[in-house]
């Protein structure tokens, strides 16, 4: 076993990831009784690493700040009274700055057993859990509904076509390249809108004029004010995240109020975080790893390689660039 090891830190305050962060090396910790120490194999690459670099996540935290949040493992030594876990074991964990780093201390019960640690197992932990549980516990998912899900071709969008195409609705995905318009055919979408070339606007005026039952929505800015716009009557919108802002900081709009806009269709906008709903994690969880496991699910990682620590702020920038599809993630060579 090494001695030492290294992680990504936040040394200084910034949306820029690549200027806030540091590789930083430290000594192998050893376990403490209820402890596991993991050998991180992938991370999980977020729209939401420039937030927590530019330490919107714990306000008060001093720097520097652990970076990274999920992690595909293998267990490698396991402290005294641990007793659900064993050296070997393939493990992902969630936990604020466990994920970009080579090894990761973790409680026992911070560690979720997986049969093994592939990005796609490290995807359900956040990506498919965040689709899942906003759409069902949050967003009552039906059938017979039109939902429309943007960013569908990313991360987590991926996961909430799927899901509400499954559960029998009619799905409207949005992207931007004809490249993810081929993948959402393959996963079921009926209706994707490369809004590159289509005003998604004019498309749910004119295919969709009864409007939309159901919107999952994480770029926000514009594109938000349309699914507002077209809510059904009884429309539920599920505010996931405003990727769109995330660089430049949240834009100041004038306007209206929002309830001239949600009144007459007795509409709704439900925010959405994910550490709020711990107690749904474990039955998501489940239920997400049968349904790869069967075949149902399909969950597609990006195929660009990153290879290495080094290779963090590359993949934060590849995926802020918005031509990423399916999950990015960072391998960690053993
Ligand atoms: N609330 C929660 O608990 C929670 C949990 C997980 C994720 N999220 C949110 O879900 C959203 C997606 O996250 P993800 O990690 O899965 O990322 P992702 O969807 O894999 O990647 C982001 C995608 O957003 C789209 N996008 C549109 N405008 C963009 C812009 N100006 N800059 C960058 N991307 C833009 C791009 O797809 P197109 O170009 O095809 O539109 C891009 O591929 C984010 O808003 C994130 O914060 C929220």
């Amino acid at each position: 076993m090494a001695d030492s090891y290294r992680k990504l830190v936040a040394t200084s305050f910034s949306t820029d990831f690549r200027e806030a962060a540091e590789i930083v090396t430290e000594n192998l910790p050893r376990p403490g009784p209820h402890e596991v120490l993991i050998q991180n194999r992938y991370a999980a690459v977020n729209a939401t690493d420039v937030n927590i670099s530019a330490g919107r996540y714990e306000l008060s935290s001093d720097l520097p700040i652990d970076l990274g949040v999920e992690a595909a493992g293998i267990v490698l030594a396991v402290g005294d009274n641990v007793r659900q876990l064993e050296q070997g074991d393939a493990v992902v964990t969630s936990t604020l700055g466990g994920g970009y780093r080579e090894y990761h201390l973790v409680h026992e019960s911070n560690a979720i057993q997986v049969p093994e640690a592939s990005p796609q197992a490290l995807s359900i932990v956040v990506s498919g859990l965040t689709a899942s549980i906003a759409l069902s516990e949050v967003g009552a998912l039906r059938h017979d509904e039109t939902v429309l899900v943007t960013a569908a071709a990313g991360g987590t969008g991926q996961y909430a076509v799927q899901l509400a195409k499954q559960a029998g609705n009619h799905v409207v995905g949005t992207c931007s390249t004809d490249r993810k318009v081929a993948f959402l055919n393959d996963l079921g979408c009926d209706r994707p809108i490369n809004y590159e070339q289509e005003a998604v606007d004019d498309v749910l005026e004119e295919e969709y004029p009864d409007g939309l039952d159901l919107v999952y929505e994480a770029v926000g800015g514009s594109l938000f004010d349309v699914c507002v716009d077209h809510l059904a009557r009884h429309g539920r919108l599920l505010s996931i995240g405003y990727v769109s802002e995330y660089k430049n900081g949240p834009e100041t709009v004038e306007g209206e109020r929002i309830y001239t806009s949600l009144i007459p269709a007795s509409a709704s906008i439900h925010g959405f975080f994910l550490p709020h709903f711990a107690e749904h994690f474990g039955p998501h969880v489940k239920k997400l790893m049968r349904m790869q496991q069967s075949g149902v699910l399909d969950i597609r990682i990006d195929d660009t390689v990153f290879e290495g620590i080094e290779a963090v702020p590359d993949a934060v920038e590849y995926l802020q660039s918005g031509e990423s599809m399916g999950k990015v993630v960072v391998h960690f060579p053993a």
